[in-house]
């Protein structure tokens, strides 16, 4: 079976040859992205946050559930990627989170929705749980300007009526798998809602489904650090070439940017073969129990209560060896650096100044269920990253900070 996504690809394909004529821009789309830390109030509870979301991944139809119970704590995001996005015409421009592991688009937790003419409310009632949060709302259709003055029309956004958890940004702009819209309009479970890569295609904007990704370390709370690319790759990001690895069949990370990989500390496996995903929405890098035990003893680290990370001593630094990720056929490795919070952001975690605590975190369950690790942030970070929905693939390059000493 194909996969959703890339069987409407095909659809796609056949219908931009046979359609009407739309004038195709061939270079890619790119934005800037601000990544922030929100410090304000106090401290951040990493864990806590990442792993609502991880319980939200790892259980959709659940974590729904779970919302409409009132169960999902409300947390707010702690590290977020945010682009700004125009919606209407004229455009009002909103914060949107960057998110690969959700699919709609939609605005109104933060700045109120300002409707112009292009605004459409369908009046379908929308709504997705986050783990970290939710919203529900009704849809409408809009126009979508992405930097200068690339728009789209007819976008489907959501406004939120009602929304937790994502205090500070405006909401989310979805770029994972279209499939993950579905069930999204409550009255239609079946239909899935064209996102905006699909729509920039669709309009002829970008000739390949594709989003190109930079995100760089950083030390700072707010900072201008990252790059989003429709339509292809900004070589200037990435050294070398772009490898890629098929999108698996494994679920449940095929609902997502899920990909098969394994990991080995130094030369010795603690992840066989096994599929997970790629997500921009977690901060950490999640695996599975029995590696992350094997992870722990490997490195000496013992479990820090406050912060609930993996905490080690500065000689145990110094003896850290690369945490290596095989995809495909490449081998990316994660420095002893790149394995560490930056430690001038540890007071904000609610940790120590003079601690170094490790970014590798446990998923909870172990391996074999079928989404076994999660490539968070603090991998994207180090990799520049390729979501290839034409090719249903998932592509990584080293980049001037895979190994850097920035922590
Ligand atoms: C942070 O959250 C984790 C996991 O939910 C919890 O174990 C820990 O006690 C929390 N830390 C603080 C300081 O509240
Ligand atoms: C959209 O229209 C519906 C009724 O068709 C209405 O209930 C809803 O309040 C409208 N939404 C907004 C955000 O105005
Ligand atoms: C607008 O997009 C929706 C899907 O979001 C689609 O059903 C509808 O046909 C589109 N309308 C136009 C005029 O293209
Ligand atoms: C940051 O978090 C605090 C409390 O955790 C919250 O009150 C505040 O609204 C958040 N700010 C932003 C910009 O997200
Ligand atoms: C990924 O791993 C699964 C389980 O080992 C295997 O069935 C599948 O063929 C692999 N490759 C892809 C692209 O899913």
């Amino acid at each position: 079976m194909f996969p959703a996504a890339s069987l409407l690809a095909i659809l796609l394909l056949a219908l931009s040859i046979a359609g009407s004529p739309v004038e195709v821009r061939n270079s890619p789309i790119t934005i800037p992205i601000v990544r922030r830390l929100n410090t304000s109030g106090g401290t951040i509870n990493l864990s806590q946050h990442d792993k609502a979301r991880v319980a939200a991944i790892k259980d959709r139809s659940a974590s729904t559930l779970n919302r409409r119970a009132g169960n999902i704590p409300v947390i707010n995001e702690a590290v977020s990627y945010i682009a700004q996005v125009g919606i209407g015409s004229p455009a009002t421009i909103y914060d949107l989170i960057v998110d690969t592991g959700s699919s709609n688009t939609w605005l109104g937790s933060g700045s109120a929705y300002v409707k112009t003419g292009t605004s459409i409310n369908t009046s379908q009632p929308v709504s997705v749980g986050y783990g970290s949060g939710y919203f529900s709302g009704t849809e409408y259709t809009d126009t979508l300007t992405l930097g200068s003055g690339l728009t789209i029309t007819n976008q489907s956004i959501g406004v939120a009526s009602e929304s937790s958890g994502f205090t500070g940004v405006d909401g989310i702009l979805g770029i994972g798998p279209l499939g993950l819209t579905e069930g999204t309009l409550t009255n239609e479970q079946t239909t899935s809602i064209p996102t905006v890569t699909q729509n920039l295609y669709n309009q002829g904007k970008i000739s390949h489904i594709i989003v190109g990704i930079s995100f760089e370390p950083t030390t700072s709370q707010k900072v201008t650090n990252g790059e989003l690319t429709f339509g292809g790759t900004d070589a200037t990001k990435y050294s070398g070439s772009i490898a890629y690895t098929p999108l698996t069949t494994t679920q449940d990370a095929s609902h997502y940017w899920g990909i098969n990989e394994s990991i080995m500390y130094g030369s010795t496996t603690i992840l066989s073969t096994t599929a997970g995903i790629v997500d921009t929405g977690t901060t950490l890098i999640y695996i599975a129990t029995d590696a992350y035990t094997k992870y722990q003893s490997a490195t000496g680290a013992t479990l820090d209560q406050v912060t609930d990370l993996l905490s080690i001593s500065l000689t145990q630094y110094h003896a850290l060896k690369n945490l290596n990720f095989n995809i495909g056929k490449t081998t990316y490795s994660l420095t002893p650096n790149a394995q560490i919070w930056p430690r001038s952001l540890n007071t904000y975690l609610g940790g120590s100044s003079g601690s170094i605590y490790l970014v590798v975190a446990d998923i909870g369950t172990p391996s074999g269920q079928g989404l076994d690790f999660i490539n968070g942030q603090t991998f994207l970070e180090r990799f520049y990253s390729v979501f290839d929905t034409t090719n249903s693939r998932v592509g990584f390059a080293t980049t001037s900070f895979t190994d850097a000493t920035t922590n």
